[in-house]
């Protein structure tokens, strides 16, 4: 027997360290109790921030940067909170309405200038791509899209369908490169597609071109009655709870020989994690899929190619997103937010950092973003 095998071996007895999938039941309970630990504790540092204990950005920051490499690299099995992270949901997505609710309708204005929107690139809720050398958020977000269209292969006259479209940043982009391509785009957010519906109005928007068609509702429910040559998802699965019917999905609305283009938040540990902060304040039923996750369910569609884009990139992204946000206090601090705006920016203030900080720890060797190329089997 080797010695690494010796010591996986041992490892399944020890709680905490380690591959949780490995542990023997008692080890995997302690593990599961340990955890719950942790993100109480978490949730105590986020609520009392919520509540008004000024804490500042360095010292927030220096906090995770200590604490986040020892769980990523030692403790994986600690960083999933909720015991459903660790396995499918009952639906492809669940808690849809109270995600539009507590997220994507929010005051629009306040995203909007968040994310920025400019005329080709409109808010994009997802990485930038800094690592080809953009100046700024608005050319992150090109290369990103045009990293898809490499990835993708995206050809002029492919008729696409973006599952989860966000404000149709991505749909416009590519229709201004590719003057045959056609885009269907699916949203459940009523707020994102009423931005699209007076761009599919604006003559300068590509979305106007007559190209691009739009539906408001839940990936649970997608049917179209035409099939695609290719389907890209960015910075949607970390909704899907269940990848094995999401695939099911994706497969049946592909022409044969169809390719479809996953992009997801991950972590290149061996257990799905969450936070449960922002699983209660910001993304319900939220989940960042461990980085096998894709290619490990290959029933309906396999993976051919996949791609771990380091976290530096959104460790940028959320970077200026959270600059955007500071900077624009002025004119978003009026909306209606159903709570105390300080206490709503509080909340968001928490969530931009720690994420933006996170991405960042470990050079951004384990927490990224994942790329995914799939066909039917
Ligand atoms: C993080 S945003 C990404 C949007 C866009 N792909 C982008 O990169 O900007 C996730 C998008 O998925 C949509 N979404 C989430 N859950 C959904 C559901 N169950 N049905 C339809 N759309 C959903 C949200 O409304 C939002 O537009």
């Amino acid at each position: 027997m080797t010695f690494a095998n010796t010591f996986l071996n041992i490892q399944k007895y020890l709680p905490i360290t380690g591959d949780i999938n490995l542990k023997t039941p008692i080890a995997y309970k302690a593990t599961r109790g340990a955890a719950r630990v942790i993100n109480a504790a978490q949730m105590a540092l986020g609520e009392a921030y919520v509540n008004g204990l000024e804490i500042p950005d360095s010292v927030y920051r220096s906090l995770i940067n200590s604490s986040m490499p020892l769980l990523f690299q030692h403790c994986p099995s600690l960083l999933a909170p909720y015991e459903w992270v660790l396995n499918e949901t009952d639906h492809i997505a669940e808690g849809s309405r109270e995600l539009m609710k507590v997220q994507y309708d929010l005051p629009q204005a306040m995203l909007n200038q968040m994310l920025g929107d400019w005329k080709l690139i409109y808010p994009k809720y997802s990485m930038g791509l800094w690592e080809r050398g953009a100046v700024d958020l608005e050319e992150s977000q090109k290369h990103m899209i045009d990293q898809v269209i490499e990835r993708l292969e995206i050809k002029d006259g492919d008729n696409i369908l973006d599952f989860g479209c966000g404000w149709g940043c991505v749909a416009n982009y590519i229709l201004s490169k590719f003057p045959n391509v056609r885009f269907t785009g699916l949203n459940l957010s009523h707020e994102q597609c009423e931005y699209m519906r007076r761009k599919m109005q604006d003559p300068e928007s590509y979305l106007s071109s007559g190209r691009f068609t739009l539906y408001e509702g839940d990936l649970n429910d997608a049917q179209f009655a035409e099939k695609f040559d290719k389907i890209l998802s960015i910075g949607v699965f970390e909704h899907v709870g269940n990848l094995t019917n999401a695939f099911q999905k994706l497969a049946s609305l592909l022409k044969s020989g169809g390719r479809v283009f996953i992009h997801i938040i991950t972590a290149r540990i061996p257990n799905n994690m969450s936070s449960g902060f922002t699983h209660k304040y910001i993304f319900p039923h939220g989940r960042y899929w461990n980085y096998d996750a894709i290619p490990n369910h290959n029933q309906d569609l396999k993976t051919i190619s996949q791609w771990y884009i380091n976290g530096i990139n959104y460790h940028k992204t959320l970077t200026d997103w959270l600059r955007r946000f500071d900077d624009h206090q002025e004119s978003i601090k009026h909306l209606d937010y159903s709570m105390d705006y300080a206490k709503f920016r509080r909340i968001w203030r928490f969530y931009l950092l720690m994420l933006g900080t996170i991405f960042a720890t470990c050079d951004g060797e384990y927490n990224g973003n994942g790329q995914y190329l799939l066909v039917h089997t």
